[in-house]
């Protein structure tokens, strides 16, 4: 078992790595005698790891709500889904909030928690790879509103994040690589040793290896947790976890969220932004090249479709939150490990980099 500890005065807490977690013993099981938990799951995983999860917290009172599983349920309506459970279940301020699936469960689940009786406990079981490496961990929670992701939301930290590795032997491979895109993302602005042990790993990476794949979650949540602990509420540095996400939203946007997963579109974001970056001269030609070939290798796509508009992605990077006072607020990177917050690219280079990054260029 690896742990790490996301150090954030009173609300600090620890997050737990390992196999084998689900179904036993574990300190992060022991909530208060007889005081209830509320499981909040998903169709999908819920029929997997729900069981084993109800086990562990046996002498607790367990009360379970498993929603329909996708990104269009992170809505008003199911975040109240969750409320309503915890008044039905009569839950008090001493609850505890299970959230066991992937992002989607985790940000809903959380703010559940953190806006029921203004904040209980809740403890974060992340089973996707993106979740594990991404989501679970920094507080942020939400749901989406019709016109905006995450538009409705709060920092609420949970009291811990176990991840059980085991579960990642169900999740789909294009899920899979899909998380991978979130790894590279911090190796890239953060940690230059992190990106070529990725470069080095990858064959083991991709077959799942338990060693490597713990390793490489370790390592991603490690660089996370020391970012939200210097900037919890985004305020300068955490920004750096953009990267490629100004692009990868409008992408997401024009796409309808249809045509790719979220770090599908963060890999072709990411693409674009270190483009731009070699396009400024700020960066060493050829490290978008080196991203590429890594990103390749974990089966994410690297272009922007043919058919889409650039003048359309310009158009809707302007109603994107990272955007302040009309000038793009981008993050871009000097060399492998070093992002950095940008605000002085023009259009007309950032125009080029998309075009540079359409398929078929
Ligand atoms: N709070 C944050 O800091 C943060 C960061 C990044 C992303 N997010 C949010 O996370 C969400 C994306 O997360 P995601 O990629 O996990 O999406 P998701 O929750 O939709 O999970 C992806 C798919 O995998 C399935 N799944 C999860 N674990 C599985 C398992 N072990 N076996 C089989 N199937 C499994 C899910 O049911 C779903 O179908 C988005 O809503 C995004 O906004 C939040
Ligand atoms: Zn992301």
């Amino acid at each position: 078992m690896q742990t790490i500890r996301v150090d954030l005065a009173d609300r600090s807490y620890t997050v737990y790595i390992g196999t084998g977690i689900l179904g036993h013993e574990h300190p992060a099981f022991n909530i208060p005698r007889g005081s209830t938990a509320l499981i909040v799951s998903n169709e999908k995983v819920a029929p997997l790891y729900l069981e084993s999860l109800a086990a562990s917290l046996s002498g607790a009172d367990v009360h379970q709500l498993i929603l329909p599983d996708g990104e269009s349920y992170k809505t008003l309506e199911y975040w109240s889904r969750i409320i309503d459970k915890l008044v039905e279940i009569r839950a008090t301020r001493d609850a505890t909030v299970f959230t066991l699936g992937g992002g989607v469960i985790g940000d809903m689940g959380g703010f559940a928690a953190a806006s029921y009786m203004r904040g209980i406990n809740f403890v974060q079981i992340p089973t996707s790879l993106l979740a594990q490496v991404d989501a679970s961990v920094g507080g942020k929670t939400g749901f989406n509103h019709l016109h905006g992701k995450n538009l409705i939301g709060a920092f609420h930290q949970p009291t811990s994040v176990l991840i059980d590795i085991d579960t990642l032997e169900t999740l789909p491979e294009r899920e899979y690589s899909a998380g991978l895109a979130e790894v590279v993302k911090i190796a890239a602005v953060r940690d230059a040793e992190f990106l070529a042990w990725l470069e080095d790993n990858c064959a083991a990476v991709m077959s799942r290896e338990t060693e490597t794949v713990s390793e490489m979650i370790k390592r991603s949540i490690a660089n996370k947790a020391a970012v939200v602990a210097e900037d919890e509420r985004e305020s300068g540095i955490r920004a750096l976890l953009n990267f490629g996400h100004s692009f990868a939203h409008a992408l997401e946007t024009l796409t309808d969220y249809r045509q790719y997963l979220h770090g599908e579109a963060v890999a072709i974001g990411m693409m674009v932004a270190s483009r731009l970056s070699e396009i400024r001269g700020l960066c060493e030609t050829g490290f978008s090249e080196r991203l590429g070939r890594l990103m390749a290798s974990f089966d994410l796509p690297l272009e922007l479709p043919r058919n889409l508009d650039p003048a359309d992605i310009l158009e809707t990077m302007k109603l994107d939150k990272k955007v302040i006072a009309g000038s793009a607020r981008l993050i871009l990177v000097k060399a492998a490990g070093q992002g950095f917050i940008d605000s002085s690219s023009d259009k007309l280079q950032i125009a080029e980099a998309i075009n540079k990054s359409l398929s078929g260029s």
